[in-house]
């Protein structure tokens, strides 16, 4: 299984707590304010949320330097039993650019699987230009989650712990979100301060901001 052999042939996996901050951060294109931290790899996981939030509402941006095939977002700060937002380019020069799959693994030596319990809508700014691909979306499903860890809801803490993975891979069928892909070459975890992408236009943002393919950036 390809899976296995890159388990052996990947000689380098870089594992890190990160020391960058996370940081308030309004985005231009959408007007949509995120907790948002980048990280020495230059990829940067942006998380917005409901002020009061009663449901697993949450808008993510994840924006990925092209050297990066995939990036994705550990909700639950490791890989297994959590929802994984992964995100990567489709390669096409027109029309969706980059892509959102949910993802849960439930062990650490298979590709996680499809993740019923989650759902992605774009929306703008999902995209990719000369250096960088990403990702806007709102998910729901992402901020509260039943798994062998438990029954889990970060919506009601100001902090919680993320992790990410990226490669340099392509998955094996980039314009589809439920390709089959290969193990990282990168991971870490961090604490993401989620007050500082709460908000009470968390509906406004969703609205104003409909996903249109064709926009280019
Ligand atoms: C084919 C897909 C994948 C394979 C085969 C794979 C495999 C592995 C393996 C073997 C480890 C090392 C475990 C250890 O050292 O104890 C690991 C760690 C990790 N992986 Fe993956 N992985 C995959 C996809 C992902 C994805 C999509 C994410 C996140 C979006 C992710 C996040 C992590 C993290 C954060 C760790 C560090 C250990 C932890 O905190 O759980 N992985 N992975």
């Amino acid at each position: 299984m390809r899976t296995n052999a890159l388990l052996t042939s990947v000689a380098i996996w870089t594992s890190a707590l990160a020391q960058q901050e996370t940081v308030r951060y309004q985005d231009p294109e959408t007007g949509i304010t995120f907790a948002s931290i980048t990280h020495a790899n230059g990829a940067s996981y942006r998380v917005a949320l409901p002020i009061n939030s009663t449901s697993s509402d949450a808008v993510l941006q994840i924006v990925a330097p092209k050297e990066f095939q995939w990036c994705g977002l550990a909700w639950g700060g490791h890989m297994t039993n959590n929802p994984l937002s992964v995100s990567w380019t489709t390669g096409a020069t027109s029309g969706q650019k980059a892509i959102v799959s949910n993802r849960m693994a439930y062990s650490y030596y298979a590709v996680p699987q499809q993740y019923d319990g989650a759902e992605h809508t774009y929306l703008k700014g999902t995209t990719s230009n000369d250096t960088h691909w990403q990702v806007t979306a709102r998910c729901q499903g992402c901020t509260r989650w039943s798994s062998a860890d438990g029954d889990i809801d970060i919506t009601t803490v100001s902090e919680t712990v993320f992790a990410y993975a990226c490669s340099s891979y392509a998955p094996d069928t980039p314009n589809s979100n439920t390709s089959q892909f290969n193990i990282h070459e990168q991971f870490g975890i961090w604490n993401h301060n989620l007050d500082l992408g709460r908000s009470e236009s968390f509906g406004d943002w969703i609205r104003n901001n409909p996903y249109e393919a064709s926009v280019e950036v």
